[in-house]
């Protein structure tokens, strides 16, 4: 279990079935740190508010909402997914990611190079995330990090193939889970959120931060 602002020996991770890339560290963050981790968003927020991302062509609109911190955010629109240095609606760039989830994979990422970006969904009851690979990186030897606040959701994971089996668990307020190596391209979503499973966000909901490397070793963005 990690407190706010103390670096500990890494946990070992459970053991979840895949291409052995995939650690889940359930109970990573205790309770302090996630209040912590909030109360740090609410300032990201402040400045790169949430914003309703449409899906490429049609721009139907997702039922996550979603902002960004780090030199790079992703995002999509009608015009396709891609990673940009500025909010969509504010055009302001992204502010930095914050010290505490940079630690996080510092301790997890098992990366050499530092994390672009900082994707982060929130999820009110009714919003889910269909099966999809995170494939707008340059280098996919970096790790994806991902941190969840808030109610649980059932997380599904599969292949590298759509057609692959897959197969799901809880992912609760807490809880990280490290895509990498074998694993960096599964299939991945989230098919539902179970309201009122944690009261971390006063309003409800789930908050997913996935911490991405963009470009290849080497090249670096200018923030
Ligand atoms: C994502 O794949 O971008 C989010 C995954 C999650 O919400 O756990
Ligand atoms: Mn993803």
């Amino acid at each position: 279990m990690k407190t706010a602002g103390k670096m500990a020996v890494e946990m070992e991770p459970v053991a979840v079935a895949g291409a052995g890339g995939l650690r889940l560290y359930p109970g990573y963050l205790d309770r302090g740190a996630q209040m912590a981790l909030v109360a740090v968003l609410r300032q990201v927020f402040a400045v790169a508010p949430l914003f309703t991302p449409g899906m490429p062509k049609s721009g139907r609109p997702m039922s996550v909402r979603m902002s960004n911190c780090g030199p790079l955010g992703w995002i999509t629109d009608e015009a396709g997914y891609r990673y940009q240095p500025h909010h969509p609606v504010t055009g302001r760039l992204w502010p930095p990611i914050p010290q505490a989830l940079i630690a996080i994979w510092n301790e997890l990422g098992r990366y050499a190079y530092q994390p672009q970006a900082c994707l982060i969904n929130f999820y009110d009851a009714a919003a889910k995330m269909g099966l999809h690979q995170d494939r707008d990186e340059e280098d996919f030897n970096a790790p994806v990090v991902s941190v969840s606040l808030g109610d649980t959701c059932l997380f599904r994971i599969g292949g590298s193939k759509r057609s692959d089996a897959t197969r799901s668990f809880r992912l609760s307020s807490g809880d990280a889970l490290v895509l990498a190596d074998g694993d960096r391209l599964a299939f991945h979503g989230v098919d539902r959120i179970y309201p009122g499973t944690s009261t971390l966000l006063p309003g409800g909901g789930r908050i997913n931060l996935t911490l991405r490397r963009v470009t290849r070793p080497g090249i670096e963005v200018q923030a």
